[in-house]
């Protein structure tokens, strides 16, 4: 404390602000994908430009592939203050708002605009406050990309998949889809999938390109189907009181470097997938699969049961309004 007292002192004299000598706040940034996914690059964006923005003011610390907390953990972390960002698959917060299980429902979103057309209209604004109550406030979303499917075998027609064990996200919903067509659905963190998939306690799953490239899925699987089936979006999530107490430049800074890196995220996540599709593609033992039309709609009609299945719990209000969103409407 003297030894603070007696620099602030020298500090006024030589005409250096006191508050430009204490020391950055630190913050942390926890996820569970790797730095090359469109999460982990966006995380690094932010970084950049909030340090930039903020110099000296302060410091992200970035932990992702899991290293800190899988997601279930991070939220509990987050209401705790042991991490002071996070930015979860909204397949894992079904305990905190049932609303956000409009990601979760099949074949909700045609593709990646009419997602974007969602998060960007009223309906999706409003639901990055539906956690408040829980403590939980939503900055951002923050675009992956559409699940396709993996077995050991082809998945062409919701009846291969019969009898097959497929690992989920901690996902009622996703659980029920699966379930809905014949299959085993077994919710598991991100981190235990390779392994899961490996010894064969799962031996099918569903993600996007650049989490099934980095995780290295492909190494385990053989045939992966473009079933395009589910959107994997995120919502960057914040505690609301620790947010709203922050010093006022600190978080203009910070929503300012979201902002950034919420854009270039959403103009990049396509590419990123697309990318990671191909290095897939490129392993011998890989065979990845088109659908006919016929086919894809053979999909959408077995799993569509689950809209109705949840609608009461996700709020008709809700899913209309992801309709109008992929019908070209904002709503
Ligand atoms: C998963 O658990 O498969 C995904 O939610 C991981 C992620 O964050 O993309």
């Amino acid at each position: 404390m003297r030894k603070f007292i007696l620099a602030a002192a020298a500090a006024a004299i030589i005409g250096v602000p006191a508050a430009s000598m204490a020391k950055p706040m630190v913050m942390k940034f926890s996820f569970v994908t790797s730095m090359s996914t469109p999460k982990g690059k966006a995380a690094a964006v932010f970084k950049s430009e909030a340090e930039k923005l903020l110099p000296g003011k302060v410091k992200i610390e970035l932990f992702p592939n899991s290293e800190l907390f899988n997601d279930k953990k991070a939220l509990t972390a987050l209401a705790l203050g042991d991490v002071q960002f996070i930015a979860p698959s909204m397949s894992k917060l079904g305990k905190y708002t049932n609303k956000l299980g409009v990601f979760d429902l099949p074949f909700m979103f045609k593709d990646m605009n009419a997602v974007s057309r969602f998060e960007d209209g009223p309906t999706g604004r409003k639901l990055l406050h539906s956690m408040e109550n829980r403590g939980y406030l939503g900055l951002a979303y923050w675009h992956n990309g559409m699940t396709n499917l993996s077995a050991n075998k082809p998945l062409l027609l919701p009846s291969d998949a019969k009898g097959l064990k497929f690992r989920v996200q901690s996902s009622d919903i996703i659980a029920s889809t699966f379930e809905q067509i014949g299959a085993n659905a077994q919710k598991l963190p991100f981190s235990e999938v390779y392994q899961a998939l490996q010894v064969g306690t799962v031996n099918a799953q569903g993600n996007t390109w650049s989490n099934i490239y980095t995780k290295k899925f492909y190494e385990v699987q053989t045939d992966f189907t473009v079933s395009n089936g589910r959107i994997v979006d995120y919502v960057v999530l914040v505690n609301a009181s620790w947010w709203k107490g922050l010093p006022a430049d600190i978080r203009a800074g910070l929503a300012k470097a979201m902002a950034i890196a919420t854009k270039v995220n959403n103009e990049n996540a396509d590419k990123l997938n697309a990318e990671a599709m191909k290095k897939v593609a490129a392993a011998p033992h890989v065979t990845i699969h088109h659908l006919t039309e016929a086919q894809h709609a053979a999909w959408v009609k077995a799993m569509h049961p689950v809209w109705t299945k949840f609608e009461k719990r996700i709020g008709k209000d809700v899913i209309d309004a992801a309709v109008k969103a992929n019908a070209g409407g904002t709503h």
